[in-house]
């Protein structure tokens, strides 16, 4: 199993070609557009939804259903919003980046298609501050694509106008949650907001607004010129569709690549990343799907399917499909230390238990690093996660919590010797 090029549809992810109008138009994109928006609203949502496709932010959430929730009557009061989250600051995670700058025309043409579907008046495409290169690659296609009547006033001839703005942001990865992003783009600061109510009730200014992850919206031109029954022919029910996969860690080549949903761990690494550094033998533990999900130890990875279910049935999830690897040579709890740590410095302050409990992890992580801490401090650090976990108003306190508990379940012999080694060297 593995995906065949005339399958793919990054098909200048690794920018062989140029990302321009041109080149873009040579490989397929802006090909007719007028005739997918003739599908018509509920034509496209119907696709999308028979596509499987399924949020590629990090949650899963389905593409189609969440068009779906827009409101069907337009209301020049309340304008709808489509707001495209390229604010891509999770750790491990890369791919969105590769889209930005060698694909932008993709995502732009995703922009009309989804924002037409959903009944929206304009896409705002938020970039992380840190994408220089990418943003200004980014407000050039769009030039481009405002030039050649593509996007603006009747776009692509179809009758719609339809805008799209470009907007930088300042470096924040709490910014990537979507209604701190819709907080960032209104200038303010950007901190989640409770809900309900949810963005397609009150947004951006208050109105409707659909929040969608580059690859989600990127991928939606190529499913409704090659339909829904071919995408969701990769992958297992449920899981379907492809997928860009960014390996980063201990392997032989790290890499971003488009495969197919399903595939498993060891075939992954085999085929595009040249094995595991030192061999699988030497696989330690693996993070599937970005800092945020807990780890795996290697043994158990080996043959799951890299997929929502295939990752949560290892305690574990696909998140944005960023695997980080780790080999026998890594200090694991130095590198899950390193994570709190991260967690604490992107805590936006507002909930107490986020605020004052990534501190915490951060500190007690840290003496359990040096073992200058006592056995039952592993127990409590266990339940300082769960006073955080699902006690925030959003889900980066359970993202702060879920590393250290994956620690917990899977190395804590690690964390005892260590604690044992202290107590030895100081009696010594
Ligand atoms: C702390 C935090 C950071 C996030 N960062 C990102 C991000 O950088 N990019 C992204 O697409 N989604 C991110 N998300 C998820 C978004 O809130 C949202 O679910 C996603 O953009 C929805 O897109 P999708 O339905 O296409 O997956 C983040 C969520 C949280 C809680
Ligand atoms: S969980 Fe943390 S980051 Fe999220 S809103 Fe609360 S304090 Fe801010």
């Amino acid at each position: 199993m593995a995906l065949a090029d005339k399958d793919r549809i990054f098909t200048n992810l690794y920018g062989y070609q140029p990302w321009n109008l041109g080149a873009a138009q040579k490989r397929g994109d802006w090909d007719n557009t007028k005739a997918l928006l003739e599908k018509g609203r509920d034509g496209i949502i119907q696709e999308m939804k028979d596509s499987g496709l399924r949020g590629r932010g990090g949650a899963g959430f389905p593409t189609g259903m969440k068009w779906s929730f827009m409101p069907k009557e337009p209301n020049p009061a309340r304008p709808g919003f489509l707001v495209i989250n390229a604010d891509e600051s999770e750790p491990g995670s890369c791919k969105d980046r590769e889209i930005i700058r060698h694909d932008p025309h993709k995502l732009l043409e995703g922009a009309l298609v989804a924002g037409f579907a959903m009944g929206a008046r304009a896409a705002y495409i938020y970039i992380r501050g840190e994408y220089i290169r990418e943003a200004e690659t980014m407000f050039a296609a769009r030039d481009e694509a405002y030039a050649a009547g593509l996007l603006g006033k009747n776009a692509c001839g179809s009758g719609y106008d339809f805008d799209v703005f470009v907007h930088r942001g300042a470096g924040a990865y709490i910014c990537g949650e979507e209604t701190a992003m819709i907080e960032s783009l209104e200038g303010k600061k950007g901190q989640p907001r409770l809900k309900p109510p949810f963005p397609a009730g009150a947004g951006l200014y208050g109105c409707p607004t659909t929040v969608n992850n580059v690859e989600s919206i990127a991928v939606a031109p190529t499913i409704l010129r090659r339909g829904a029954s071919w995408f969701s022919s990769f992958g297992r029910e449920n899981n379907k569709g492809t997928k860009l996969f960014q390996i980063s860690g201990h392997v032989n080549k790290p890499c971003v690549v488009e495969e197919e949903m399903s595939i498993p761990f060891r075939e992954l690494i085999e085929k595009h990343c040249g094995g595991i550094r030192g061999g699988w033998d030497n696989l330690l533990a693996v993070i599937p799907g970005g800092s945020s999900v807990p780890l795996v130890p290697g043994h158990e990875m080996i043959d799951v399917p890299m997929d929502f279910d295939g990752c949560k049935a290892v305690g574990s999830g696909l998140g944005t499909a960023a695997v980080i690897v780790m080999d026998k040579s890594t200090d694991i709890v130095r590198a899950i230390s390193r994570l709190s740590y991260f967690y604490k410095h992107e805590s936006c302050g507002q909930c107490t238990p986020c605020r004052e409990g990534t501190g915490w992890m951060w500190r007690i992580m840290e003496r359990l690093r040096t073992g200058d801490a006592a056995v039952e401090e592993i127990d409590m650090l266990q339940q300082v996660t769960k006073q955080v976990e699902g006690h925030t108003i959003c889900a980066l306190g359970d993202a702060a919590a879920w590393p250290i508990q994956g620690l917990i379940k899977h190395f804590r012999p690690e964390l005892e010797r260590r604690i044992a080694d202290n107590v030895r060297e100081a009696a010594e």
